[in-house]
């Protein structure tokens, strides 16, 4: 294994384009590989960062049941949805693709024919669950029914989330389809198998014994039981009419597995990526760097080459497929290097519950930038600030706030504000001269040069969370060095030496500007025009001399504003709210009543009344006391709905009223008959009213 790497290949996960995705996604993967490929590129090194929508799998078909669409339609969607937020974030990846582009399935298929034309993948005919009413084999996600292990009714095909055991669908009691809601039936399948088992001790090698050390604990810690709990074949076919066909003559019917094509989807990226600017027709590609003079086939050395070093940026439930299964896919391929490194990120929480958007407890990105379309840096440093590294982190709102407030606002703005704010006030916006230093200045600038090492060191060991706070932790020696300095003060009697102050705090400025652009990009570029600094590099970074004395600066506008308790509020507000009403949408309808006979049903006298008179009840918060006309009478009917209408909303309607409900006391007062209602899931009630006018007593049947 090469550790002399002249190249760079960086990718994140492909998200699933069957939804909108959260800022959880943000901390698990695409921030932390944002950070480490802009710090790379200021460090000059060729790198490459590739992403793209996942558009194949069974989540995709699904989500378009759901929608009442197609699966094309959906992927254009959600696939234009996360790329626009990803944008706006700030994510700078060289090409942003997508897998149902023409050039990913010819590689997946490429990749997949290699595999069996090499021998290495079995072909083995199975019992599948099968549901004949859809005419579609089943997922395992598809397949509800009772844990063996703990009796829990809603157990899926693969997991009990109840009590966490893994399963396979054939243990499951009474399985059921979630499609139809029928029992499925086993039907004979043929797929092809990638024989995991058969690589195993070349695992033990490349994972165990290489990357002991340098693989987080988290990752190396799942690789190992996974490997150490005996590794199986897996299939890398399904049945399923969505995805990449799979390219054999026997095989109709039948698609390639996501996680088989996903991962390649950065491979084919890759191409496209080359193909793109080696044409000039960029399409998916905004390649960061020169590309120009590149060449088709450039895309090769970035894959194959020994000297390239390839890292994943993914979140935790995605370790086995980039650790384990897409590395054997290489390995085996012959063609292809595998990574050095998969830095997967734990989860983040939110408010303390687990972030889940079917659940209705996330924020999506789309929804941070409509609510704060000015503050991407803003949301970058809180997640970054919590990002969970080493175990699950909590993204709470107040927190949110609190980093806002407390150090963006009040530590690097605040610095970055007084040295720019007082060199117009003294100097007329020119950078003033530095004269003799004293301890503090030479100390400070000391400072100053060691900080970009420090960060980097963190960087590149991807510790995150620790250079973020290197980062701030800059700023606080600036605010410090003005605090003890007070050139405010001096301005009256010692105008050299206040130069010399905003001198030294420019250059730890302009060094900010230089060392926040992997973190907070947007700031990043206007303090760089606030300072008139041009685009340096990493090494620059640390030097006292950035600023030359005289040159101009540009206004300065305020870097960060302060977050008010009402907006936070809101926002707490706007999450409850949205959870309850997933809640109140997910429950079940209440199951139907047992069957009754068509003399049962015509023993009900059902007429359409209006309703005359409506008064409350004394002592009752639930009755109204209504006259009816029913057309064959006028009557008093006492009615539960005292806490969903006033009296005034209900005089004059045409209601629905069973007539020949035997009369009963209610408060006192005889009540003739029932006023029929729908009621919600939400527990609101509604009239039930034609949707014309009729004429009273018509009958209802
Ligand atoms: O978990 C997910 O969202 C997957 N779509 C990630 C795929 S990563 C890679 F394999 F493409
Ligand atoms: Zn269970």
């Amino acid at each position: 294994m090469s550790t002399n790497y002249n190249r760079y290949t960086v990718t994140a996960a492909l998200p699933y384009a069957n939804g909108p995705k959260h800022i959880g996604h943000l901390a698990g993967a695409y921030i932390p590989a944002d950070v480490y490929v802009r710090y790379l590129r200021l460090t000059g090194k060729d790198v490459i960062f590739v992403c793209g929508s996942d558009e194949h799998g069974t989540a995709i078909p699904n989500q378009a049941l759901k929608e009442n669409t197609t699966p094309k339609a959906i992927i254009d969607k959600y696939d234009a949805l996360i790329r626009d937020c990803f944008g706006k974030l700030g994510m700078s990846f060289d090409i942003y693709h997508r897998t149902s582009e023409p050039i990913h399935h010819q590689t997946s298929q490429e990749i997949f024919l290699t595999l069996y034309n090499k021998g290495l993948l079995t072909e083995e005919v199975s019992e599948q669950y099968f549901d004949a009413e859809a005419k579609v084999f089943l997922a395992d996600r598809y397949i509800v029914g009772t844990c063996p292990k703990c009796g829990h009714t809603n157990a899926y095909g693969d997991q009990c989330e109840k009590c966490g055991s893994t399963l396979s669908p054939r243990e499951l009691i009474n399985p059921r389809s979630t499609l139809s809601g029928k029992t499925p039936e086993l039907k004979e399948t043929k797929h092809w198998y990638l024989p995991l088992e058969k690589y195993e001790p070349w695992l033990r090698d490349w994972i165990l014994k290489s990357h002991q050390q340098d693989w987080k604990p988290n990752v190396y810690g799942q690789c190992k039981s996974w490997i150490e709990a005996g590794l199986q074949p897996r299939a890398m076919t399904r049945d399923l009419e969505w995805g990449i066909k799979v390219p054999l003559p026997d095989a109709e019917g039948k698609v390639l597995y996501v996680w088989f094509d996903a991962p390649i989807g950065y491979i084919s990226a890759t191409r496209a990526l080359f193909d793109e600017t080696a044409s000039g027709k960029l399409k998916f590609a905004t390649p960061r760097r020169d590309f120009s003079n590149v060449k088709k086939d450039d895309w090769k050395k970035y894959w194959q080459a020994d000297d390239t070093r390839l890292i994943h940026f993914i979140g935790k439930d995605n370790i086995v497929f980039h650790c384990i299964i897409f590395p054997v896919m290489l390995h085996a391929s012959g063609e292809f290097i595998v990574p050095d490194n998969v830095p997967a990120n734990e989860f983040m929480n939110l408010e303390g519950d687990k972030m889940s958007t079917s659940r209705g407890w996330s924020i999506e990105m789309h929804e941070y930038l409509a609510d704060f379309p000015d503050k991407p840096d803003v949301l970058r440093y809180a997640l970054l600030t919590n990002l969970p590294e080493a175990k699950d982190s909590e993204f709470t709102w107040k927190d949110f706030q609190a980093k806002n407030n407390n150090e963006l606002v009040a530590i690097l703005g605040n610095f970055v504000n007084r040295a720019v704010v007082l060199t117009q006030k003294y100097f007329d916006n020119n950078v003033p001269e530095r004269n003799a230093l004293t301890a503090v200045d030479q100390k400070a600038l000391d400072e100053l040069k060691s900080y970009p090492a420090i960060i980097a060191t963190s960087i590149e060991a991807f510790r995150f969370r620790e250079a973020t706070a290197n980062l701030m932790d800059l700023a606080r020696v600036g605010n410090k060095y003005l605090a003890e300095t007070e050139p405010w003060k001096l301005a009256k009697t010692d105008m050299s030496r206040v130069g010399t102050i905003l001198n030294v705090a420019l250059q730890i400025a302009a060094s900010l500007a230089i060392v926040t652009e992997p973190f907070l990009p947007f700031t990043s570029r206007k303090l760089k025009e606030m300072l008139s600094v041009a685009d340096l590099s990493w090494s620059d970074a640390g030097n006292a001399d950035l600023l030359k004395a005289g040159s101009k600066l540009n206004d300065a506008p305020l870097l960060f504003e302060k977050i008010e308790d009402a907006v936070i509020e809101s926002q707490i507000k706007k999450l409850m709210e949205t959870k309850q009403a997933v809640e109140i949408a997910q429950q079940p309808v209440v199951p139907a009543k047992a069957e009754i006979s068509f003399d049962d049903f015509s023993k009900m006298d059902i007429r359409i009344g209006k309703i005359l008179k409506a008064e409350r009840v004394e002592k009752s918060k639930k009755l109204l006391k209504l006259q009816v006309d029913t057309g064959i009478d006028v009557r008093t009917v006492m009615s539960g709905i005292a806490e969903h209408f006033a009296p005034e909303d209900v005089v004059g309607k045409q209601v629905t009223i069973l007539v020949n409900l035997a009369p009963r006391k209610i408060m006192g007062v005889e009540s003739q008959g029932m006023i029929l209602m729908a009621s919600d899931k939400d527990g609101s009630l509604k009239l039930l009213s034609p949707s014309v006018e009729v004429g009273p007593g018509s009958q209802v049947s």
